[in-house]
């Protein structure tokens, strides 16, 4: 059932290839949009499955949206904004659809929202954005599957998070945005995509200072009006371009990007013995020699970006040596292990570390995607691999590649995608 990506491994990738506006940063800024009582422009908006389920999330609240997928533009009015509930058929399919209820409690000052659903990446939980938008003022009650918020006013307070959620982060500025008075995030997000989400919130007439740092001050508006945003470009995708070269020992330069973004992952591929050259828009990688084995840990931002831990890990399949890959984000973010193991891949599962000894070579096998970034990981493998390898559940991937295939073609692999 469904279709198939098919490789035939073993090019080395070579040419130039452009990241979309980025994903994370998308969802949340549409979001957004509903703080506005006025028609936003959204510019570089990525054509990808999860945008798509976004844009139904709005319109079942009453927002207009028009989006133009080959201009990759969008336009959302959420000026006859009624709705106040977000359905489970459409926040199963995707957990940040869960972000629209800090917008829908600061304009509507009620928002029921089904309990999200996403990637199975582990349990996920939504304390921190519930502890947020009660210290604003909301009162909130769960049952049912369902989460209902409702505030007369939200007035703005100190909001300390346990850990730097990046979704908690963003749903509390958009609630924080609209409310009285000044909120405070302590121990906030650091990742670019709550700065963008804060660039968008002050273009519309909002202010947000301090995103980017782990102290995000929110000084409350009474209203915001229209504004026209690009997305920045999205690190993940890029980052997913950049192994691909890596791993298939080729030679390829990722355009729009931001490389400040791509700190660690830089870091990491030159530790393993690339090449990377960074340009203001654009990152030049190149591997002519071994991969050498490197250890690392996923953090939040600046750390290492948890969602290239699968295609990294990938990579290092390949390096000669023993690497230790810590993930300290998610539990069960390990899917991809097992499939890796099929293609002949030597790697120990211990709690939240993966022991990956390197081995030569790599062998075709037909693989399944259980989540996004592991179907990442097992399309790396499959670059790489001898022979062929056929990666099944491709949906998890469209959540968010856009055109993987013809992308990778271009740079030269023998990659198609199949009934
Ligand atoms: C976002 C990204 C996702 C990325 C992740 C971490 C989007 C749409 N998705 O997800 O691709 O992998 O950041 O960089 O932007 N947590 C709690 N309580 C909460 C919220 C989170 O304990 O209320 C925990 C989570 O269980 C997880 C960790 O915090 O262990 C990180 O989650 P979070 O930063 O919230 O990730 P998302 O915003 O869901």
């Amino acid at each position: 059932m469904g279709e198939k990506i098919k490789i035939e491994g073993g090019v080395a990738l070579r040419g130039h290839v452009r990241a979309e506006g980025a994903k994370n940063a998308c969802l949340p800024v549409m979001a957004a949009s509903l703080l506005c009582e006025g028609e936003v422009t959204l510019c570089d908006v990525p054509p990808l499955q999860d945008v798509l389920s976004m844009c139904q999330v709005l319109e079942c609240l009453g927002a207009r949206v028009a989006y133009d997928p080959a201009e990759k533009k969008m336009a959302i009015d959420a000026r006859g904004l009624c709705g106040v509930e977000a359905p489970y058929p459409l926040i199963r399919k995707m957990r940040a659809s869960f972000l629209v209820i800090g917008p829908l409690l600061a304009r509507m000052g009620k928002a029921r929202v089904s309990l999200p659903g996403g990637c199975a990446i582990g349990i996920r939980p939504i304390d921190l954005h519930l502890k947020g938008l009660r210290a604003l003022g909301a009162q909130v009650l769960i049952g049912h599957g369902f989460i209902e918020t409702t505030a007369d006013r939200l007035r703005g307070e100190r909001v300390y998070l346990d850990f730097p959620s990046v979704g908690a982060t963003e749903n509390i500025m958009m609630a924080a945005a609209l409310a009285d008075g000044v909120t405070v995030i302590e121990n906030a997000a650091e990742e670019p995509e709550v700065v963008d989400l804060a660039r968008f919130i002050n273009a519309m007439g909002g202010r947000v200072a301090g995103a980017g740092t782990d102290t995000i001050r929110i000084y409350g508006v009474p209203g915001l009006s229209p504004a026209v945003h690009t997305v920045i470009p999205d690190r993940i995708e890029a980052g997913t371009y950049m192994v691909a070269a890596a791993i298939t020992g080729g030679q390829v330069t990722v355009d729009n990007v931001i490389p400040t973004h791509l700190v660690p992952l830089i870091a990491k591929l030159k530790e393993t013995g690339c090449d990377v050259l960074e340009e203001e828009s654009s990152i030049h990688i190149r591997r002519s020699g071994h991969l050498r084995a490197v250890d690392l840990k996923t953090l939040p931002y600046p750390g290492f970006p948890t969602d290239l831990q699968s295609q990294m890990m990938a990579l290092l399949t390949l390096a000669r040596g023993t690497s230790v890959i810590t993930e300290t984000v998610f539990e069960n973010r390990f899917r991809h292990v097992d499939e890796l193991r099929r293609m002949g891949a030597q790697i120990k599962i211990e709690g939240h570390t993966a022991v990956v000894t390197g081995k030569e070579r790599l062998y075709g096998a037909p693989v399944k995607a259980s989540d996004l970034r592991a179907g990442a990981a097992l399309v790396l493998a499959g670059l790489a691999a001898a022979g062929s390898t056929e990666v099944s559940c491709v949906h998890h991937i469209d959540r968010g590649y856009h055109r993987l295939t013809e992308k990778l073609a271009s740079l030269g692999a023998a990659i198609k995608r199949e009934e």
